[in-house]
């Protein structure tokens, strides 16, 4: 770990309108400081706005004010244009439901964020191919995701947020619907990975064990992070 901070934000707020007269505030002013390397849960009640802190750091939702840094680049005021691309390099998402497309292979559901970034198709397969053999997934490359079991699909899942080798992961409840051994063997996996590509994660958990297991841990209540430190 080093000392370069890859996610910041000052005084983060996110505000939905639900009608002219009723708001949510989801997030009532976030103060982050995130360095490289780090491993980190957030842990809160339902509500909190864990999921939210993570899609307006992914950029898959806007803040209603305050500024985000990733990787030393303000994405508050980037336009939607620049947006897309900059969120494909920077971040890589694992979801509780992990969003595959049924269509497609298990190959080629790992390769899409290098396809749709522009990437040699020869330069994605073998990207791929070890990303699959580093989930364990080497003889499930042609299957599709209903071919697949649970644990096997948010192994290709990993596989893809990874495939354009991001310096963030963003995983929200990443083993939330598995088995407590498929759950213990994805969160290793996870671990392993990041520690070895130096990749930064916020992992969101209601899962008070494997918050533990993490380095460092966040707490969020009603919109504010109440308690961070080391475990
Ligand atoms: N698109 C939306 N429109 C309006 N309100 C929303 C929207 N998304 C979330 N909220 C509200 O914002 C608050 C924070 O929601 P969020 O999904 O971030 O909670 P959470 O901590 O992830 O909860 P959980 O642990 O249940 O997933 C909640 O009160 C929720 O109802
Ligand atoms: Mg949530």
């Amino acid at each position: 770990m080093s000392d370069e901070i890859v996610i910041s934000t000052s005084n983060l707020v996110k505000t939905y309108s639900i009608s002219s007269t009723s708001k949510v505030e989801a997030l009532r002013g976030i103060d982050l400081s995130i360095e490289e390397g780090s491993i980190v849960a957030i842990t809160g009640k339902s509500g909190a706005g864990k999921s939210t802190l993570l899609h307006v750091l992914g950029l898959l939702e806007r803040p209603t004010s305050g500024d985000v840094f990733l990787n030393n680049t303000n994405i508050s005021g980037m336009p939607d244009s620049v947006a897309s691309g900059f969120r494909n390099c920077t971040v890589g998402f694992v979801f509780q439901m992990n969003n595959l497309l049924p269509e497609f292979s298990a190959l080629e559901n790992v390769i899409m964020p290098g396809l749709i970034a522009g990437l040699s198709l020869s330069t994605l397969r073998e990207r791929g191919r070890s990303l699959l053999a580093a989930v364990g997934l080497s003889n499930r490359e042609d299957h599709r995701p209903g071919e697949l079991s649970g644990g096997e699909q948010q192994r290709v899942a990993i596989a893809r947020a990874l495939v354009m080798s991001p310096p963030i992961l963003l995983t929200d409840e990443p083993t939330g619907n598995l088995d407590q051994k498929t759950s213990f063997a994805i969160q290793d996996l996870l671990l392993e990975l990041c520690e070895a590509n130096n990749v930064t994660m916020l992992l969101v958990t209601h899962d008070k064990d494997l918050s533990k297991r993490l380095p460092y841990q966040i707490v969020m209540e009603d919109g504010l992070i109440v308690d961070s430190g080391r475990n």
